[in-house]
Parts: structure tokens; C-alpha cells; sequence
């Protein structure tokens, strides 16, 4: 839905509002903040895209403290999301998991491997040698890459192969939505509880899916409350210095992160995750039908040859869907019913590869100017993305 329609009521209330302050009616004012900021609650629950999300989260905070203001003894206003007060609005994050998952699960990058088991595993593992040797550690990792091609697997993966040499490290996966919180001050609140739990509970690690949403730049034009929750984030990352937390961030737009937080002491290091190589494709598909009942005679390398483009994602699906043709046989008490090759073809002929659609949108986002001869990086983006460029060049001959 178009931003201007979710806020055309709203934002008429607004207008209502702004005349009531100029009339210096201030409590009629503070009611219609207060309007606007209900109304737009309800294009919030409408909506499902996570930028008009976030969007109306702003406009939301913005006009109840527009309606705090005008009115200071409506100060506990707050807009119902449901059946929740304020207080349960703020979060328990706090849950994490000791991952069982490890490298032997993640099919190919065995240079990404050796990389993670550097920066994520050794830290976390041994952090006093560690600091004898190379000092505070590194604190933050981003990991950047296409949707589905594994960013999420090899974070958990790599708590799992820590956790294999006797450590314990607790792995909390969190979400923009489980951070940001519509009522002033309980964002920052998520965030604080969360890094005061890992500490608790260290070593941790911390994976903040879409981190971009969090530490994004979108910087000049960021609202008064996205600014805090970004102060919150980094002075959080700040104090884990001497602790063992190893914070990772996740994104498939590593250009919108703030530059602030692309720094020592907090995310340090960019691993670029790809789409799966030849390789891998044929490792993804053995991988997701390991002890399914699939012919034995199936070339899985043959169907990799068929699968550039897929992301892993995209082939656990083709895995599946070639299952459940197999296995429809065999409620039809067919002989023939085992997983075979002309079950994977329908599988990859009904899924489409999702990463034609990250290419467009990657080329969109990255590049000015006329592609591909004249085509010259948007400012402010820094020349380490290129890579994306190069995959997305490959990528497109087969589009
Ligand atoms: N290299 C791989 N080996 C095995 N499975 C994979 C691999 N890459 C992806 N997959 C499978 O694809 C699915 C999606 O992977 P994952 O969630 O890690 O992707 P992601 O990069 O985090 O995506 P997003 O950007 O959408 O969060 C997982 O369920 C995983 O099983
Ligand atoms: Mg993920």
C-alpha cells in the first residue's frame, strides 16, 4: 500500500491538530495528535511491509508525544496495539538457544568457513589466549549477501561448531520486530535487556537479523526515536568490550548500515555470503534429502548443472516438492515410488529462482547510470560492495 494513502486520515487529523495549536487550543490539539496517532495505528496492523512499518511506527511516536506535549497530564497516553498495555509491551528477548547445527550442515564456502572460525569462533572459544595475542577480539561481524543463501545457517552453525569443542554459547536470533517498540523509551529498553541477558549468559552471540533496520543509515533523515534506539545499539556494543559477546548483523543491504557502526569495536568485519556455487548446489540438494527415499541412481551434481540462480533456500523447496511427487505415488501405492530425477525437474521447473529478483533489486539500489557500460556505484556506496556487482553480472548471463 502507498505510504500517502495509509496516512491520508492521519495525517488529515494532523492537519486538524496543527490549526488547534496555532488557535492556541492546546487539549483539543492533544486529542487529535492523539487522533493521528490512533489512526495510523490501524494502517500499521494493515500493513505488512516492513518500511511502512517502520514509517508508521515514527509517525505514531511522533504524535503521542505531540499529544504528550500539548496535554502534559495525558502523559501515560498511549495507543493500544491490541490487547497489550505499554508495560507488556516491552519484550522478554531474552530467550536464546545452545545451536546443534554445525559447518557440516552448511554445504560449500569453505573460505568463508575458515574466516568464521577466526573472527566468530576463536573469540568466543578462547577469549583470554585471544587477547593475548590479538587483543580485544572482534566484537561484530556483518554478514551481507542474497536472501536464502545461508547467512542465518552459518551464524547458528558456527555457535554449533564453538559449542562442539566443550564451550556453551547461547545463541539469541532477534528480529527488528522484537526490538522496536511503537511507546517512547521501550526500543532502547529491548535492546538494553538484551545485552545485559547475553552478558549474563556469556559467551554469546547475538544475531540481529535485517540489521540494517536497526543501524541503518538512512542517517540525515533519521527520526528523533530511531536516532535513540541507533545511540542505544552502539554505547550496548560499546560496553561488551571486555565481555565474551560476539555481536553478528545480518543484511542483504550492507549499504544502508550507518558508517558509525562499521568500525573497530563494533562491526568490524563484512563476510559476503554468495549464492551457492556448482558446488554447493549439488552438496544443498544431498544435504536436504539425506535419509529420504530417494533413487540411488539421482546425479545430484547433474542437478546442480540446472540450478544457477538457486539460492539454498529455493532448492530445500525443489527438495521438497520433489518429495511430496514421490511420495504421492506411494499413496497411490505405486511400485515406482522413490524420489527420482524427473521429481527434482518438476521441482525446479515449478520454483522459480529467487535470486533474479535480488539482482534487479541489487542493481537498482547500487548502481548509477546506464547499465552495464557507464554504470558507476550511488554515492555513498562503498567500493567493498562490488562484489555484489560481479555475482549479479554472472547471475544475469543465465536470467
Ligand atoms: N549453504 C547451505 N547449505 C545448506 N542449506 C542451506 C545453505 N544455504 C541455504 N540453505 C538452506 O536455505 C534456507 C535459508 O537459509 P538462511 O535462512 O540461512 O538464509 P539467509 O541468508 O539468512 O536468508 P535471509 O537473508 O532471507 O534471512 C535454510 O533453511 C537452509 O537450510
Ligand atoms: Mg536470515
Amino acid at each position: 500500500m502507498d505510504s500517502f494513502i495509509l496516512l491520508s486520515l492521519p495525517q488529515s487529523y494532523v492537519k486538524l491538530a496543527n490549526k488547534a495549536v496555532r488557535e492556541n487550543k492546546l487539549k483539543v490539539a492533544s486529542a487529535l495528535y492523539f487522533k493521528a496517532a490512533e489512526s495510523a495505528l490501524e494502517a500499521y496492523k494493515k500493513t505488512h511491509d516492513n518500511e511502512e512499518k517502520e514509517y508508521l511506527e515514527d509517525f505514531i511516536r511522533n504524535n503521542i508525544d505531540l499529544a504528550r506535549y500539548y496535554n502534559p497530564a495525558k502523559k501515560e497516553a498511549t495507543v493500544s496495539k491490541g490487547k497489550s498495555n505499554s508495560k507488556k509491551e516491552i519484550k522478554d528477548i531474552t530467550a536464546f538457544d545452545i545451536p546443534s547445527k554445525t559447518f557440516e550442515d552448511v554445504a560449500g564456502m569453505q573460505s568463508i568457513k575458515k574466516d568464521i572460525e577466526k573472527k566468530i569462533i576463536w573469540p568466543v572459544t578462547d577469549p583470554e589466549d585471544y587477547r593475548k595475542y590479538v587483543g580485544g577480539g572482534c566484537r561484530g561481524v556483518i554478514m551481507y549477501g542474497p536472501p536464502g543463501c545461508g547467512k542465518t545457517l552459518l551464524a547458528k552453525a558456527a555457535a554449533g561448531e564453538a559449542n562442539k569443542s566443550g564451550s556453551s554459547v547461547k545463541f539469541y536470533k532477534v528480529d527488528q520486530s522484537d526490538i522496536k517498540n511503537m511507546y517512547v523509551g521501550n526500543s532502547e529498553q529491548n535492546m538494553r535487556n538484551l545485552f545485559e541477558n547475553a552478558a549474563k549468559n556469556q559467551p554469546a552471540i547475538i544475531f540481529f537479523d535485517e540489521v540494517d533496520s536497526l543501524a541503518g543509515t538512512r542517517g540525515k533523515d533519521l527520526s528523533g526515536h530511531r536516532k535513540d534506539l541507533a545511540n542505544e545499539f552502539k554505547s550496548d556494543f560499546d560496553d561488551i568490550t571486555d565481555k565474551t559477546i560476539l555481536v553478528i548483523g545480518a543484511t542483504n543491504h550492507p549499504w544502508n548500515i550507518d558508517s558509525a557502526f562499521v568500525r573497530p569495536g563494533r562491526f568490524e568485519e563484512l563476510i559476503f555470503v554468495p549464492p551457492p556455487d556448482l558446488e554447493a548446489r549439488a552438496k544443498i540438494l544431498e544435504i536436504h534429502t539425506k535419509g529420504r527415499e530417494i533413487d540411488n541412481e539421482i546425479d545430484f551434481n547433474k542437478l546442480a548443472g540446472l540450478t544457477k540462480g538457486y539460492s539454498g533456500a529455493d532448492l530445500e523447496k525443489i527438495c521438497k516438492d520433489a518429495g511430496l511427487l514421490a511420495y504421492e505415488r506411494k499413496r497411490n501405492n505405486s511400485e515406482n515410488s522413490k524420489i527420482n530425477y524427473s521429481d527434482f525437474l518438476k521441482g525446479i521447473e515449478k520454483t522459480k529462482p529467487s535470486l533474479k529478483q535480488w539482482c534487479a533489486e541489487v542493481k537498482d539500489q547500487m548502481i548509477d547510470g546506464r547499465y552495464p557500460d557507464k554504470r558507476v556505484l550511488r554515492k555513498g556506496i562503498s567500493e567493498e560492495f562490488k562484489v555484489i556487482l560481479d555475482v549479479v553480472d554472472q547471475l544475469e548471463d543465465i536470467f
